[in-house]
């Protein structure tokens, strides 16, 4: 039996990370995010980032992110980082030169990913895909507590308008745009808690291995 997947796809700040973060700490999966992997390529920058998402020496620590063998952690959450991994993440090379890495994260027992193109394109026979929104009020209150948390500041509409701008051009790209698969189940969590969010991939998940 091949190594399960959950892939859980979606908006920026749609609580992805956070969601399948603790999925994977509930059944001991591995858990890749592969938006790390955009914003490292743009932190490195240099002028062919293929090479660079190709050859750059990353690895996931426990809570730290090191960027050939520096932590970069605090770093990559910056929104113009965001911004930057985005306009690379158009390009066929960088997301060609990145799918082996991610791939490679699919370890037994099992690995919960979070990005764009998860359930679409990396991992296409993953057992179960979310696609998880929010609102874009939703999504930037709660980007804009994330900032405050950490002293940092910028206007709700600012965010939201940047949340906007970053989700349409990722929708628009030519290759692996951000997008539902076919067979994802989509959830909505402008309503919920993150407990609620995390106790429904779950069940789902253990509906899908009871069958
Ligand atoms: O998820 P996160 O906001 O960290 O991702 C940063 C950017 O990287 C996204 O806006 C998107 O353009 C790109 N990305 C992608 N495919 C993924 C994950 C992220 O294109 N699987």
């Amino acid at each position: 039996m091949s190594v399960p997947v959950i892939a859980i796809d979606g908006p920026s700040a749609s609580g992805k990370g956070t969601v399948a973060s603790r999925v994977a700490a509930a059944l001991g999966f591995h858990y890749l995010e592969s938006g790390a992997l955009y914003r490292l390529v743009a932190l490195a920058g240099g002028d062919a980032p293929e090479r660079v998402a190709a050859s750059m020496d990353v690895e996931f620590l426990n809570r730290k992110i090191l960027l050939n063998k520096h932590d970069v952690t605090d770093y990559l959450r910056n929104e113009a980082i965001g911004d930057q991994a985005s306009e690379i993440a158009k390009l066929p090379a960088v997301r060609a030169a990145l799918l082996g890495r991610q791939r490679g994260f699919r370890q037994p027992p099992g690995l919960v990913a979070d990005g764009r193109d998860m359930g679409t394109v990396v991992f296409p026979d993953a057992v179960l895909k979310v696609f998880l929104t929010a609102s874009v009020a939703t999504r930037a209150q709660r980007r804009h507590k994330q900032l405050n948390d950490k002293g940092k500041h910028a206007t709700l509409a600012a965010l939201s308008s940047a949340l906007e701008e970053r989700d349409k051009r990722d929708a628009a790209r030519a290759v692996a745009p951000l997008k539902p698969a076919a067979d994802a189940v989509s959830l909505d969590s402008s309503d919920l808690t993150v407990d609620e969010v995390v106790d429904q991939v779950l069940n789902k998940y253990r509906e899908r291995m009871v069958r």
